[in-house]
C-alpha cells in the first residue's frame, strides 16, 4: 500500500525536476519556479512514505533494518541533490557538486531499494 505511494511519489519527482530543468533551459523562470514548488510539496509524500516503511523495518524482526535505513539517508540525499542542482541552475552557478550528490545518491537509493531491500515496485 505504502510502498505504491512510495514509488509514484518518487517517480512524480523525478519527473517534475526534468521538467523545472527543461523550463529553465528554455529561459520560462516563472513556470520552472511553480514546478519546483510542486516537486517541494511531492518531497512531503516521499518523506512520508518512506518514513513509513522505515518503520516497518525498526517495528519488524530487525533483518535488514540498517540497510534500510541506509536507504533511507540515500532517499534524503536525492532530495537534497535534487534541490543543490535546481538552486545552482537557478542562480546561473556550476551545479556540478549537486549532480555528484544527486548521482551518487540515486545509485545507492536503486541498488538498496530494487536489489538488497524485498519490497518490489508495487
Ligand atoms: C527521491 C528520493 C527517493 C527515491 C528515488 C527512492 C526510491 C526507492 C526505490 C526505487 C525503492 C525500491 C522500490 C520500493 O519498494 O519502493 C525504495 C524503497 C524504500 N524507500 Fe525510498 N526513495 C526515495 C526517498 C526515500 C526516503 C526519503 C526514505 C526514508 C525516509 C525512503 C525509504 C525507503 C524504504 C525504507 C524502502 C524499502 C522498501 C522495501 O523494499 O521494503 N526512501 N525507494
Amino acid at each position: 500500500m505504502n510502498t505504491h505511494l512510495h514509488v509514484t511519489a518518487w517517480a512524480l519527482a523525478i519527473i517534475l525536476f526534468i521538467v523545472s530543468l527543461v523550463l529553465h533551459k528554455q529561459g520560462k523562470e516563472k513556470a520552472a519556479k511553480i514546478v519546483q514548488m510542486i516537486l517541494r510539496l511531492d518531497y512531503l509524500l516521499i518523506l512520508y512514505s518512506g518514513g513509513d516503511l522505515i518503520m516497518h523495518y525498526l517495528n519488524g524482526s530487525g533483518a535488514m533494518t540498517a540497510e534500510a535505513i541506509v536507504k533511507g539517508l540515500a532517499g534524503v540525499g536525492v532530495i537534497a541533490g535534487m534541490e543543490m542542482t535546481l538552486g545552482k541552475i537557478k542562480d546561473g552557478d556550476s551545479a556540478k557538486v549537486g549532480w555528484s550528490v544527486l548521482l551518487i545518491s540515486i545509485l545507492i537509493t536503486i541498488i538498496l531499494g530494487f536489489f538488497r531491500l524485498p519490497g518490489g515496485l508495487m
